[in-house]
């Protein structure tokens, strides 16, 4: 069975060509970076108008990567939410049109289950149920997943997610966007033990994150060096930050597994593509006795393989959808 995945809930444009959930024949991804750089971030307006410009070369570019025409396509898959609305409506509507005319069946998938189903698109794969950490620039969630299509939040940010931290202090640095790789690269050269920014761990056995407080201390720390008349340490900063995100998001994933007696745990989400969170993440599991299934981290960032796949577990589970299908800004896996 062949299908065509379709990604367009914040500013990546992607196709994706997924055969019988296995073996992945094409995976395009369109970025917008060099249209919302200037801005220091994704403007929505911009980021539909692109959407509507690129999904049908990007879906072509697929079809002949994969040397395949619309007529050898079995089933779509599409992003539903959470995202942006004007972004998401592009990808539901394209899908629902190529639906409609071919005849063909289709399904709304959550992003989130994108990222989480992610793993299976690399070699080594986890045994159910496993603990999944999901950090992106929208959330940052540990879930236990328990099938294919069963997920259990355990814990969520409650302010800003792990990206949208990375995203705020690159550009309160003056750093490129999108912010976490801008940062990462910057911390690769400084200290991560340089300064001593908060970790908020929040009650005792708490699974939710929050990030705002470790943003504004970044900021504090800013603006005392320039009253000073201090230079600025970018890359002690940013290592030190770096350091922060990492140790909560990585203990609280420990500490999820942990408490649910589960030893097979996986990351994913743009964040998780973040060289030092992989390694302190392998070197906790290792010491926990845990085993650990990085998704490969060109599958951490948003594209539609993982659409595709997770498409395709809702399909073998006989869920289509109808014409009247609805995009959603926020996940309903959040409940
Ligand atoms: O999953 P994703 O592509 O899109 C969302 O679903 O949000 O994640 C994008 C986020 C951005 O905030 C970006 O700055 C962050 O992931 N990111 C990183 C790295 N690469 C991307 N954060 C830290 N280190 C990285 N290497
Ligand atoms: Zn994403």
């Amino acid at each position: 069975m062949l299908i065509l995945g379709v990604e367009s809930s914040c500013d990546e444009t992607a196709a994706a060509i997924l055969e019988d959930g296995r073996l992945l024949r094409a995976n395009v991804i369109n970025s917008q970076i060099a249209v919302h750089a200037e801005y220091g971030g994704v403007v929505p307006e911009l980021a539909s108008r692109h959407h509507l410009l690129n999904i049908y070369p990007v879906v072509q570019e697929a079809l002949h990567q994969a040397e395949v025409s619309l007529d050898d396509i079995d089933a779509l898959a599409v992003t539903q939410g959470p995202g942006l609305i004007g972004s998401l409506l592009v990808g539901l509507s394209f899908v629902k049109a190529l639906a409609l005319v071919r005849g063909l069946p289709f399904t709304g998938v959550d992003h989130l289950s994108g990222h989480i189903s992610a793993v299976f698109l690399g070699d080594r794969q986890p045994d159910y149920p496993f603990v999944a950490l999901v950090a992106s620039g929208g959330h940052s969630s540990i879930f236990q997943v328990s099938g294919p299509l069963d997920y259990r939040l355990l814990g969520c940010s409650r302010d800003d997610a792990a990206g949208e931290a990375f995203d705020k202090v690159a550009k309160l640095l003056g750093l490129s966007y999108p912010g976490g790789p801008a940062v990462a690269e910057r911390a690769a050269e400084g200290d991560g033990r340089a300064i001593k920014f908060p970790r908020a761990w929040l009650e005792a056995d708490s699974l939710d994150f929050s990030f705002s407080g470790l943003k504004t201390s970044v900021v504090n720390f800013v603006n005392q060096c320039r009253m000073k008349n201090k230079p600025i340490p970018i890359a002690d900063i940013c290592a030190s930050f770096q350091e922060a995100v990492v140790e909560v998001l990585v203990e609280k994933t420990v500490m999820a597994a942990k408490r649910q007696g589960i030893k097979h745990l996986t990351a994913a989400g743009g964040v998780a593509s973040n060289q030092r969170l992989r390694e302190v993440l392998s070197r906790r599991c290792r010491e926990e006795g845990m085993e650990l299934f990085l998704t490969p981290a060109e599958f951490c960032t948003d594209n539609a393989a993982m659409i595709a796949l997770a498409g395709w577990y809702r399909l073998q589970n006989g869920e289509t959808s109808g014409n009247d299908l609805d995009v959603y800004s926020r996940s309903s896996l959040w409940t």
